[in-house]
């Protein structure tokens, strides 16, 4: 599109109009509905005549309306700014430097809130692990703790049950994690469903459409996390080691599923994706229902179902298991050395279980039992799969396996002579280019540093790989020319 089209034609134009339009038309009545129903609930709630359980009821519903309209005014407001921000680059220069701010503001968001809400919930279980328990407590105290922190001192309680009477202002910890997902998912949208076809899709993986790898990619999330639920709600849970284990396995074969159908660094962010999925989704679907049901019997007197914070619980522990994972996979979808590796979804599983175990042993710590072979194992296996993946190992290997020229030359005769020969038999390259020819034993030794250099470790040869080579023929050629590529 030239720049000479009036904005307003080029919006016209856009194809995201109707995708924006239909988004916005849907914001606005959802906003005017929840509008509609918080001020019924509100004039509701004047009645004088409502039970305690029902005020609750009504008051809660009236909060979830509010935020959720609010919420829908901000999205609106995104929606607009974001469309016109799009319409103006769309097709111009700019385009790549205003996606580029956008994540990274995108980004900064995500890992603000993310740090808000691991942050929270390292911060609690550090309470949990420090109250005082025993010392001069009223009855109704589980515990309490005194802290200095900036310039002052702090004094916790810690309630056995809930207060007699729950306070007006009760802070929630629940908004800390939906805009970490929110913000997450927005940065998945940006980073890699909009250019799905550079970033989710390598065709030496499996050569799908762009809307299947997003749908696979949108798929795994609500797959893992109705796998995660369903399990939560088997017999499976009454037996935490047993848990783990058949956890551990579903998540192979989604590591495995994932990096066999997506480039691998989109197959390591979904897999972080699928976990951060299933925290968010234990705070959304259960641990604040729980709460909500916990803080309702406190307001009627009604007695509480002891299941409710039971399962709340088991979720909690599920999640504070999933933090050093979900980050290690986040912060190593940056570094190709793991995300690139032909067994990618073995380290990806070493980080989950090994990070996890890190967090274990941090939890005994917290505890007061300290067993350093959890910190020892799981720092050692990253250890050693750092080594087994370095280049250096491979070589190693890799020279251990007899090669003989025979072999090394097969390969070079079908996939380089085309071009590199004196008689080229390439439509394009009718000379040797470079003047570079593997016609004799003796050309083909001269070049070996070459051809390790363009074959093997940077894959530029052959030329657009005209010839198709596949990856086992590069490993002959490593072979060869570790042994010292030797003429038998
Ligand atoms: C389709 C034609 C074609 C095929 C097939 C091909 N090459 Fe090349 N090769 C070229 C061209 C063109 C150049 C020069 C441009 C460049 O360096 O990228 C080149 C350059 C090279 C060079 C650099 C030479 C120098 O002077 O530094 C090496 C090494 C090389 N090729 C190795 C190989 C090997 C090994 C194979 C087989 C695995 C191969 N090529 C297959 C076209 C080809």
């Amino acid at each position: 599109m030239s720049a000479e089209v009036p904005f307003l034609a080029k919006l016209l134009q856009s194809p995201m109009l109707w995708p924006a339009v239909v988004l916005l038309a849907l914001l606005l009545g959802l906003f005017s509905w929840f509008r509609r129903l918080a001020l019924s609930l509100g004039s509701e709630l004047k009645r004088e005549d409502l039970s305690a359980g029902v005020r609750f009821d009504l008051e809660q519903a009236r909060s979830t309306a509010i935020a959720t309209r609010q919420a829908c005014k901000f999205f609106f407001l995104t929606v607009v700014f974001g469309f016109l921000a799009y319409a103006a680059v769309e097709g111009t220069p700019m385009y790549g430097y205003v996606m580029e701010w956008l994540n990274l503001s995108v980004r900064w968001t995500h890992v603000i809130a993310g740090i808000m809400w691991i942050g929270a919930s390292f911060y609690f279980i550090f309470l949990e692990n420090n109250l005082n328990r025993t010392h001069g407590l009223r009855d109704e105290l589980a515990g309490n703790l005194w802290a200095i922190h900036g310039g002052g001192f702090y004094y916790v309680e810690k309630y056995k049950v809930a207060p007699k009477v729950i306070p007006a202002n009760l802070h929630w910890f629940k908004y800390e994690a939906y805009f970490t997902w929110l913000s997450g998912f927005a940065l998945l949208f940006l980073v890699y469903y909009a250019d799905a076809k550079a970033f989710m899709i390598d065709p030496t993986v499996a050569d799908i459409s762009v809307p299947a790898a997003i749908a696979i990619g949108v798929g795994s999330l609500v797959l893992g996390y109705v796998i995660y639920d369903v399990m939560c709600r088997s017999k499976l849970i009454l037996n935490q080691g047993r848990f783990a284990l058949v956890g551990m396995v579903i998540m192979a074969v989604i590591c495995y599923a994932l990096t066999h159908l997506l480039s691998g660094r989109a197959a390591f962010i979904h897999v972080g994706a699928v976990i951060g999925t299933i925290m968010v989704g234990n705070v959304f679907f259960t641990i604040i229902p729980s709460q909500k049901a916990l803080v309702r019997a406190a307001k009627t007197g009604q007695p509480l179902d002891a299941s409710l914070g039971k399962k709340a619980g088991q979720r909690s522990l599920h999640n504070n298991y999933f933090t050093l994972p979900v980050v290690f996979i986040m912060i190593s979808n940056h570094f190709p050395s793991t995300f690139g590796h032909s067994g990618n979804w073995i380290i990806l599983m070493v980080m989950i279980v090994a990070s996890a175990g890190i967090k274990h042993y941090w939890n005994l710590l917290d505890r007061g039992e300290n067993k350093p072979m959890w910190l020892a194992g799981s720092v050692i296996s990253l250890v050693v799969m750092s080594f087994v993946i370095s280049p250096s190992f491979e070589d190693t290997m890799d020279s251990t396996i007899p090669t003989s020229f025979a072999e090394a030359n097969a390969v070079i005769q079908a996939r380089c002579v085309q071009c590199h020969s004196a008689n080229p038999t390439d439509d394009q390259w009718t000379t040797a280019p470079n003047g570079v020819m593997y016609d004799t034993p003796e050309q083909i030794v001269a070049m070996a540093d070459k051809i390790m250099t363009r074959a093997v470790r940077t894959r530029t040869m052959p030329q657009g790989n005209k010839t198709g080579m596949t990856d086992e023929e590069r490993t002959v050629l490593k072979r060869w020319i570790l042994q010292g590529a030797k003429v038998d």
